[in-house]
């Protein structure tokens, strides 16, 4: 990859600032491109949740989400004084828990500081602001010189450059490359127009080259090899995990409990569930779970959950009793409360597939 000329990048900047002027998504979170010539500038707030919950999570799921979150807590003061719970509760679903509650430790010290720091730096030393958000957040919020670097700007770099160095360890190589973008005229745009053409143009397959601003430099178009781009380490096997979940229905609703605040969901709701483990369980799990094994236990469809680091499966056991003896740490949940109650994905479908054995969906 040679060093293009300081003419050869202007050119490209103006290629695709002009390419997005005319093409700009309309977001919720955004200023269009027009109205930012003039002057204006989205909140940082707007700018830094819309980050949060974008990162790996598609514009179409966060949408709503954005529009909720704004809904309930307008400003970052009213985001810092709300409960944990009740992020939690509106986070529901967006998955990667640890974003919510890094999002409301965040909230606090943007509170206390009394706005948001105006710099990259500054911006770094709030929890859960990384070297992407802090330069997504300085380019847009703050028209600061600065190009993020996420999945999209990676692919459209490494096509435009034909970088072969394999992801996710050149992670450095092409924040390198991005870096020589930066440029103090329209530095927001600039980003954003990265990250629209890498969405809706190129594509990680079969880019729509034909329709993309840089077609005339780009090396993967001149080579037709758009598709082998960008180069991958090749991925670890994902490790499997076993689990058995219970579905508890008592006459005041589901046992649920909440998850300690750290780790994989932390502080969201959970129903009993044995320990994950590397083997699937055998023996019998109402004992292991401390439930009593004469019951009538509805053996229910198992449930598949993909995470980061690994792929579960949950056998599921439902039972509906005329009382529940009282389990520590363990509260109810009427069945109706499910759907808005700060239940992760996971823990919707076991639920989901209780109930329907229990034949109450
Ligand atoms: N993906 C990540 N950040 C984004 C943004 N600000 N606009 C559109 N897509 C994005």
């Amino acid at each position: 990859m040679s060093t293009p000329s300081p003419d050869a990048l202007a050119e490209l900047r103006y290629q695709l600032l002009d390419w997005y002027d005319a093409h700009a998504r309309v977001l919720p979170w955004r200023v269009p491109p027009l109205e930012g010539k003039g002057g204006k500038r989205p909140d940082p707030y707007h700018v830094w949740l819309s980050e949060i919950m974008l990162q790996q999570t598609g514009v179409m799921t966060v949408k709503p989400y954005f529009t909720a979150f704004l809904k309930r807590f307008p400003t970052v003061q009213d985001l810092a004084a709300a409960p944990l719970d009740e992020i939690l509760g509106l986070w529901a679903g967006l998955g990667y828990y640890a974003r919510a509650r890094n999002l409301h430790e965040g909230a606090k010290a943007i509170a206390a500081l009394g706005g948001f720091p105006m710099g990259e730096a500054g911006l770094r030393s709030i929890k859960g602001i990384g070297p992407y958000t802090a330069a997504a957040v300085a380019a847009i919020a703050f028209d600061l010189p600065h190009v993020p670097v996420d999945g999209n700007i990676e692919r459209v770099l490494s096509r435009l450059w034909l970088i072969q160095a394999a992801l996710p360890a050149a992670k450095p190589i092409f924040r390198e490359a991005a870096s020589r973008f930066e440029h103090p005229h329209r530095p927001g745009d600039f980003a954003q127009a990265m990250m629209d053409l890498g969405a809706t143009i190129c594509t990680p397959r079969n880019p729509i080259c034909g329709l993309c601003p840089w077609s005339k430099v780009c090396k993967a178009y001149e080579k037709g090899c758009a598709n082998d781009y960008p180069k991958k380490q090749p991925k670890k096997l994902k490790p499997v995990r076993y689990g058995v979940a219970f579905v508890v229905l008592g006459p005041d609703g589901l046992l649920v409990r909440r998850r300690l605040n750290e780790g994989l969901l932390g502080g969201m709701l959970e129903v009993p569930n044995l320990a994950w483990r590397d083997t699937p369980y055998e023996t019998d799990a109402c004992v292991l779970q401390g439930f009593d094994p004469r019951a009538d236990w509805i053996s229910c469809d198992s449930v598949r959950h993909v995470f980061t680091h690994f792929d579960l499966r949950m056998q599921v056991l439902a039972v509906r009793l005329s009382e529940i003896s009282n389990l520590e740490g363990y509260h109810r949940l009427a069945p109706e409360a499910v759907s808005q109650a700060a239940l992760p994905s996971l823990m919707q479908k076991i639920i989901a597939s209780g109930l329907k054995a229990l034949n109450l969906l």
